[in-house]
C-alpha cells in the first residue's frame, strides 16, 4: 500500500504528501493516522512470504530492504523529559505506520520497560502488533521484537529476576546460571519477544562505571565461560535468539564515565578484553550488538576491523550486528567525529552494522530519516548494494530460523503459568553468589535466638519500602530499575525473611530516595550522584536506633548503593554515603562490645573500605540478588546456609576514599605502586570466607608436561579438600597460574579453572579441576602487538586456591591455541579492506624508502 510513497527522492521527498504525512507522524507523538484496525485485514495472521529468503530478499526494493535494517522503539514507561516522540502503547494508532508506511524489521521496548508490565497484555500486544504488522506491510515479513531480559525476564510485574550479573559471576557455578537463563528464554519467548539484549560480555573492569553490577567478572575466562552458558541458555527456547553485547571493549572507557572512549591496546585487547565474547559466540548467538564507545581512538560502530575482520574473518561469527541505542547519532553527538548522520550511516553500514536501532529521542534522526539516507547512500554508490543484501539476507535469516514465517504469533496462555517460575534456581543462585567479605571471630552464623534490630536504607519518604530497589538494581521493571512506589518483580524482601528465622526483630529503617534519571531536568539538577540514590539519617531515625541499639542482642546494618544504569551511575568516588557512615558510627556507639555488629552490602560494587568496614564485626556482599535475595541472606545470617561466593572482581583498598586506585584487577601486570602506599585490592579476585574451614592435600597433574598446547589444551589438576571446620559447606577450588616468564609481562596471577565442591563435615574429595591452557596465551613481540597468540614454552607455577598447594607445569613448544592466524588486516598495508598486490607495492614502497633513508 505505500509502495509508491516509499520511492524516495532526497532531494524531492518533502514534495510528495505521503512524505509529509510519514515525517509529521514521526515526529509528531502518535498521530492517529493509521488506515486499519487490527482484525480487519484480509489475510489474518499469516506471514505473506513462506520464508525462503532468497525469493523475498529478491522481491524487496530497496526502500523496503533499508526498512528492514531499522529497528524503532515503540515503548517506554520512562517520563519523557524532553522532546521525545517515543510513542508510549502498543497501540496501532500510535505505532501502526512504522509497519504500514516504513516497513520496520524489527521494533524494542528499551529499558526493560514493555509497554505493559502485565505478561498477558504484552503478548496479546506483540501478536495484535504482528498481525497489524503482515496485513498492512507492503512485504508481509514479520518483525523481530528485542528487549533486555538481562538478568530474568525482569520486564514483567511478579516475574523472577535473577542476581545481577556481578552476582553470577561469584557463585562460579556455569551450570546454575546457565538453567538460570533456560527460565528466562522460556519466559521471554512466552511474552512474545523473540530476542533479548544478553549477555552482557564485557569485562568488569572500572567500578567507577555506572555499568559495573552487569559485568561477571574482570577475569576473561570466567567471563567467557559465563556468557557461553548464557548465550546457550538463552537462545534454549527456539523462539528467541541472544545478542553478545557490546562488542567490543564497552567497559573499558578511559575515565570509567559511560561510553567514553577506551584506550588499550592490541595486546590487551586480543589477550583480555576480546576473548570474553570469542568464547561467547561458539555458542553461535543470533545477533551481536555494538560498542557505543570509541576504541583507541575509533568508535566501534565505524571499525571495518572491529566488525569484519575480528567478528566475522576471526571469530566466524554468522549472525546479524545491531547498533546499540541511537549510535549513528552518537558518532555527531557524543564521538564529534562524523560531521553528519550520512557520513555516519555510511560508514557504520560499510564497516559491518547491519541494523540501526533506532531510540528517537530528542533531536536524534527517526527511521524516516534513516531509511532515506540509506536509499540515497545506495544511489550514490557510496554503499554497495551487495552490502545490503547481506545485512537484510541475515536479518531474514534471523526471522526464519526462529520460525517466525510458520508462525508469526505466540500461543496467549503460557505466560502466565511461567511469570514468577524457577524459585528454587532463583533461589540457589542467590545464595551460592553471597560473598562473605569478613568475620571477625565466627561473629556468623547468628543462633536464631537473638533479638535483632535490623537497620540502613529501606523506606523513602512516602514510606515505600525501598531496599527492594537496592535488591534488584538496573533492567528491573524500568531502565534504572523500579520504581519506588512497583510494580515490583516477584520478591522476598531481608525484612520480613530475617524476622521469621529470629527470635524478634525490630526494624528501623533509614531513607533511601532513588533519583530518577529525568529528576531535575529543566531546572539545572544533575541527577547523578556518587551515592546513587540520596541518603537520610534523621534526627528521629537516629533516636529510634538509640533507644532500640542497647537491648539488641546483634544488629544487623544494611548499607550500600541505589539501584541505577548507564551514564546515570558513574561515580568518582565508591565511599559509602556519609549517612550511612554515620549510622554505623551510632550503632558502634549505642552497642557494647560484645553485641555483633553485621554489615549486609546491597551494591552493583564495591562500595566503602575500612573506614566503615573496620566498624564492623562480620561482612556480608550480597550484590544485587534479585527475587529471593532477602530469603538467601536471611539464611546465611542465621547459618541455613554457609557462604560460598568468592568475589569475582578485586574490590579497591581505599575505596572508602574519594577516588582510590583503581582499576586494581587480579590479573594485573606487577607492580601496582613502587611509592610507599599500599596500592594492593582490599579483597581480591577470589576472596569469599565460609562458616567451616577447608585444608587442600597435596595436588597433581594429570600430566606435568606438555609437548604441543595446541594438541593438548587442557590438564587435570587434582587435590584433595577436607572440610575441617563445624559445618557442612560449599567450596570453590580456583587453580591460577602465579609465576612464569616469557618475552612479555605475565601478570601477578590467572584463572586457568574452578570447581565447586560440597562437603559434610569431615568429608575429604578428591577434586578434578580442568585447567585450561587457552588462559596462558600471551601475545608475544614488541610493543605493537601483532603476532599471533600463543603459549610460550617454559614453566609455569599452578597454585590452588590463594595461597595452597603448588606444582609446576612444563610446556615444551611454543604454540597458538586459540589465533593460529596473524591479526586480521596485518598485511592490509594500504588499508583498503583488502590483502592484495597493491600492498605488496604498498610494502615494497616502505621497505624501499627506509633504504633509502
Ligand atoms: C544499552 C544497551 C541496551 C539498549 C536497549 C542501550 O542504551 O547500551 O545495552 O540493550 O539500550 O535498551
Ligand atoms: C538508554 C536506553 C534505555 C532508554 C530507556 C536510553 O537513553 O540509553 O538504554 O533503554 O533510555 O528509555
Amino acid at each position: 500500500m505505500a509502495a509508491d510513497g516509499m520511492t524516495r527522492n532526497p532531494d524531492t521527498a518533502d514534495d510528495t504528501g505521503a512524505e509529509t504525512s510519514r515525517r509529521t507522524f514521526m515526529k509528531a507523538t502518535g498521530a492517529a493516522t493509521a488506515a486499519a484496525a487490527v482484525g480487519t485485514g484480509a489475510n489474518g495472521a499469516v506471514a505473506q512470504t513462506d520464508g525462503d529468503v532468497d525469493a523475498i530478499l529478491n522481491d524487496l526494493t530497496l526502500e523496503q530492504k533499508a526498512g528492514q535494517m531499522t529497528q524503532v522503539t515503540i515503548s517506554s514507561f520512562e517520563p519523557d523529559p524532553g522532546e521525545s516522540n517515543v510513542p508510549d502503547s502498543f497501540g496501532v494508532d500510535t505505532v501502526g505506520e512504522y509497519f504500514s508506511e516504513l516497513g520496520v524489521g524489527s521494533v524494542l521496548s528499551g529499558g526493560a520497560a514493555p509497554p505493559s508490565f502485565d505478561g498477558s497484555e504484552v503478548v496479546s500486544g506483540i501478536n495484535a502488533l504482528q498481525e497489524y504488522n503482515l496485513r498492512n506491510a507492503d512485504h508481509g515479513v514479520p518483525f523481530l521484537y528485542g528487549v533486555d531480559a538481562t538478568h530474568g525476564n525482569g520486564l514483567l510485574a511478579g516475574a523472577t529476576v535473577f542476581p545481577q550479573r556481578l552476582n553470577m559471576g561469584s557463585t562460579r557455578d556455569v551450570t546454575l546460571v546457565e538453567r538460570a537463563e533456560r527460565h528466562t528464554s522460556d519466559a521471554t519467548a512466552s511474552m512474545g519477544a523473540h530476542w533479548t539484549f544478553a549477555p552482557t560480555t564485557d569485562l568488569q573492569r572500572d567500578p567507577r562505571w555506572g555499568r559495573f553490577f552487569e559485568g561477571i567478572s574482570e577475569d576473561p575466562k570466567l567471563t567467557g565461560d559465563m556468557s557461553r552458558a548464557r548465550t546457550r541458555g538463552l537462545e534454549d527456547d527456539d523462539r528467541l535468539t541472544a545478542c553478545v553485547k557490546h562488542f567490543g571493549a564497552y567497559s573499558i572507557p578511559n575515565n570509567g564515565n559511560d561510553r567514553a572512549p577506551a584506550s588499550t591496546s592490541l595486546r590487551d585487547l586480543r589477550t583480555n578484553v576480546l576473548p570474553p565474547y570469542r568464547e561467547a559466540l561458539q555458542a553461535e548467538p543470533g545477533t551481536v550488538m555494538v560498542n557505543s564507545g570509541a576504541v583507541n581512538g575509533k568508535p566501534a560502530h565505524a571499525s571495518h576491523w572491529l566488525l569484519t575482520r575480528m567478528l566475522r574473518e576471526n571469530y566466524g561469527f554468522e549472525g546479524m550486528v545491531v547498533s546499540d541505542w541511537d549510535d549513528l547519532d552518537r558518532m555527531l553527538t557524543n564521538h564529534d567525529y562524523a560531521p553528519t548522520f550520512r557520513q555516519a550511516t555510511k560508514e557504520a553500514i560499510n564497516a559491518g552494522v547491519d541494523m540501526y536501532m533506532i531510540g528517537n529521542g530528542g533531536n536524534a534522526p527517526g527511521p524516516v530519516e534513516y531509511i532515506d539516507t540509506v536509499v540515497s547512500l545506495v544511489e550514490d554508490g557510496e554503499i554497495p548494494m551487495a552490502r545490503i543484501d547481506e545485512a537484510v539476507r541475515r536479518i531474514l535469516e534471523r526471522k526464519a530460523d526462529l520460525g517466525l514465517f510458520a508462525e508469526p504469533t505466540v500461543d496467549e496462555s503460557r505466560i502466565d503459568g511461567i511469570v514468577g517460575g524457577a524459585q528454587e534456581t532463583s533461589e540457589q543462585l542467590a545464595r551460592e553468589s553471597l560473598v562473605l567479605l569478613e568475620n571477625d571471630d565466627d561473629t556468623l552464623p547468628l543462633s536464631g535466638d537473638e533479638n535483632v534490630l535490623l537497620t540502613g536504607p529501606g523506606v523513602d519518604g512516602d514510606g515505600n519500602n525501598t531496599r527492594a530497589l537496592m535488591q534488584h538494581g538496573g533492567w528491573t521493571l524500568g531502565w534504572q530499575g523500579p520504581s519506588a512506589g512497583g510494580p515490583f518483580p516477584r520478591q522476598r524482601l531481608l525484612t520480613e525473611e530475617l524476622r521469621s528465622r529470629v527470635s524478634s526483630l525490630t526494624h528501623v529503617p533509614t531513607t533511601y530516595e532513588n533519583t530518577t534519571w529525568w529528576a531535575g531536568q529543566g531546572d539545572g539538577e544533575n541527577q547523578q550522584s556518587d551515592e546513587n540514590g540520596e541518603f537520610e539519617f534523621t534526627d528521629e531515625q537516629e533516636s529510634a536506633v538509640r533507644s532500640a541499639a542497647p537491648d539488641a542482642d546483634a544488629v544487623v546494618v544494611v548499607l550500600g548503593e541505589g539501584s541505577h544504569n548507564e551514564g546515570f551511575g558513574d561515580r568518582d568516588e565508591l565511599v559509602l554515603d556519609e549517612s550511612q557512615q554515620r549510622l554505623v558510627r551510632v550503632v558502634c556507639e549505642t552497642t557494647d562490645d560484645s553485641t555483633p555488629v553485621v554489615g549486609v552490602l546491597l551494591a552493583g560494587s564495591p562500595r566503602g573500605g575500612p573506614e566503615t568496614f573496620a566498624h564492623l564485626d562480620a561482612l556480608l556482599f550480597a550484590g544485587q540478588p534479585g527475587s529471593d535475595g532477602g530469603a538467601a541472606i536471611a539464611d546465611a545470617l542465621v547459618g541455613n546456609y554457609n557462604p560460598s561466593g568468592k568475589l569475582a572482581f578485586s574490590w579497591p583498598g581505599n575505596a572508602g576514599t574519594p577516588v582510590g586506585t583503581t582499576p586494581v584487577q587480579y590479573n594485573r601486570y606487577p607492580p601496582t605502586s613502587t611509592g610507599g602506599t599500599d596500592n594492593a585490592p582490599l579483597f581480591e579476585f577470589g576472596h569469599g570466607q565460609s562458616y567451616t574451614t577447608f585444608e587442600y592435600g597435596t595436588v597433581s597433574l594429570s600430566r606435568t608436561t606438555v609437548g604441543n598446547p595446541a594438541n593438548q589444551s587442557e590438564v587435570t589438576v587434582s587435590v584433595d579438600v577436607t572440610n575441617t571446620g563445624e559445618m557442612a559447606g560449599d567450596h570453590v577450588v580456583e587453580v591460577f597460574n602465579t609465576e612464569s616468564y616469557g618475552s612479555v609481562l605475565q601478570p601477578m596471577r590467572r584463572l586457568l579453572g574452578y570447581e565447586r565442591v560440597s562437603l559434610d563435615v569431615g568429608e575429604t574429595k578428591t577434586v578434578d579441576v580442568t585447567a585450561d591452557l587457552t588462559a596462558l596465551e600471551v601475545v608475544p613481540g614488541d610493543i605493537l602487538g601483532v603476532q599471533p597468540k600463543v603459549v610460550e614454552a617454559g614453566d609455569y607455577e599452578l597454585t590452588v586456591g590463594r595461597d595452597g598447594p603448588t606444582t609446576t607445569l612444563t610446556v615444551q613448544n611454543t604454540r597458538s591455541i586459540t589465533d593460529s592466524e596473524p591479526v586480521p588486516g596485518r598485511y592490509d598495508i594500504d588499508n583498503d579492506g583488502d590483502a592484495d598486490m597493491a600492498d605488496v607495492k604498498a610494502l615494497m614502497q616502505g621497505i624501499r624508502t627506509r633504504d633509502d633513508d
